[in-house]
């Protein structure tokens, strides 16, 4: 197998197994794919999955059918920046099918596509809980709330101002 986790990586691993009883190291498998998701640029690949899968003791198929369920799991590669839309009811009803269609037009991209570039992926996913704050999305861990046009735009430029400075450093 080609792809491993670090040595501060496998500790981690260890640490989340010992919060479950034994023989139930599988109750860790999604904060261990989050952790094979940060190695391997955002994403969850085969090979990432079944050294997971090895690591816990399941069968690969059980990794797969919890890697392709939640979508905040990836299990194709994603741009540097992943905007995650809500479209669910409350989120739809204060305007998010506007914002995604305006994302949609501004990246030239649909959902479940990435720009050419390598640098946005644009999802819809459903509630994340923030209903009150609709329309909202998620942007690695941060929640971008009373989205707007104008916003969408400054939360594109800003990423796009990050990326540059990263490369330039
Ligand atoms: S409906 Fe969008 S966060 Fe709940």
């Amino acid at each position: 197998m080609s792809v491993q986790f670090s040595e501060q990586k496998l500790n981690r691993v260890k640490e989340l197994v010992s919060h479950y009883p034994d023989g139930k190291q599988k109750s860790a498998l999604i904060p261990v794919l989050h952790l094979a998701q940060e190695e391997n640029e955002g994403w969850l690949s085969v090979e990432w999955m079944d050294y997971v899968a090895s690591l816990l003791q399941v069968t690969p198929i059980e990794v797969y059918e919890v890697a392709t369920f939640y979508t905040m799991l990836n299990t194709k590669p994603v741009g540097k920046y992943v905007f995650e839309v809500c479209q669910t009811g409350p989120c739809m009803i204060k305007g998010s099918s506007d914002i995604i269609s305006y994302i949609e037009e501004k990246l030239s991209i649909k959902p479940g596509e990435t720009t050419k570039d390598g640098m946005f992926t644009l999802k819809t996913v459903e509630c994340l809980g923030a209903c009150g704050y609709a329309p909202m999305m998620q942007l690695g861990k941060v929640y971008k709330e009373h989205l707007t046009k104008e916003k969408v735009d400054a939360i594109i430029e800003e990423c796009r101002r990050e990326a540059q400075r990263i490369m330039n450093n």
